[in-house]
């Protein structure tokens, strides 16, 4: 594991657009794993330069909530169309997200849900896998939603969000009760398969998680210790991010 540590976000985001754009340039059509959340927006604002490059870019998303209307403003796939497809000129329909391939309501909802994973898991080895991973961490030491006590070997899935994860995810909701209970979420096997994973993380908060993901025991209940499992890796932090790494 490469640990870079960078003065600000701004670098960070800059340092990981650059590896990106080499990524794209050797591969016009590169398989980007795209996460939602604060820390992958310095890389999103830092590609939209690049954005002609990006043309036959085609990304997956690690995860999307389950139950919030068609459409929410938080739905993830919502999120990445407003910061991802949309400033950086994407395709739409070469960018998925979990579960968007589902029938809106009803019986056929449930059943389709359940299997949502295994489509969106054949839609990723259809593309021949993904090339980067972006990551961030949770403060459970979650990747994706893959909570503590997910298995190394899972596979996309539905998946309960914990209570620290809705309360952390809050902000971003008009009301604490709003957020949903359920999650579809990248496995830990499934994010493994990437073939270069890059975590960001920036401020104190995840100083804890981010220090026991990369030093800690490889335990599945820290998820992000997940990451010690695979042979290439890029851990971008900050100063305050970094302060609990030894
Ligand atoms: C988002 C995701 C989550 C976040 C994590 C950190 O798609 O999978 O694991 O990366 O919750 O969130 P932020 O970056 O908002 O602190």
């Amino acid at each position: 594991t490469e640990v870079v540590i960078v003065p600000n976000p701004a670098a960070g985001g800059a340092l990981v657009a650059d590896a990106i754009v080499a990524l794209v340039q050797r591969r016009p059509d590169a398989v980007l794993g795209l996460a939602t959340g604060s820390s992958p927006l310095p890389v999103y604002e830092a590609l939209r330069p690049h954005a002609a490059l990006l043309r036959d870019v085609r990304g997956f998303a690690l995860d999307e909530y389950v139950g919030l209307p068609a459409g929410h403003p938080q739905s993830y796939r919502a999120v990445i169309e407003r910061e991802v497809i949309g400033p950086l000129g994407l395709d739409p329909a070469r960018v998925r997200v979990p579960g968007d391939d589902l029938p809106a309501t009803g019986a056929d909802h449930e059943t389709s849900l359940a299997e949502a994973g295994e489509r969106y898991e054949a839609a990723i080895a259809a593309a021949r896998g993904v090339d980067l991973q972006l990551l961030g961490i949770g403060a459970t030491g979650h990747i994706g939603f893959n909570e503590p006590g997910s298995s190394f070997a899972s596979r996309t899935r539905v998946k309960t969000l914990t209570e620290q994860t809705r309360r952390d995810n809050a902000r971003f909701f008009t009301a604490p009760d709003e957020v949903p209970l359920h999650c579809i979420t990248q496995g830990l096997g499934t994010i493994l398969a990437a073939r270069h994973l890059v975590l960001l993380a920036f401020g104190a908060a995840k100083a804890e998680a981010l220090a026991a993901a990369v030093e800690g025991p490889v335990t599945s209940s820290l998820p992000g210790s997940a990451i010690q499992l695979h042979g290439r890796v890029t851990v971008v932090v900050d100063d305050a991010a970094a302060s609990a790494l030894r």
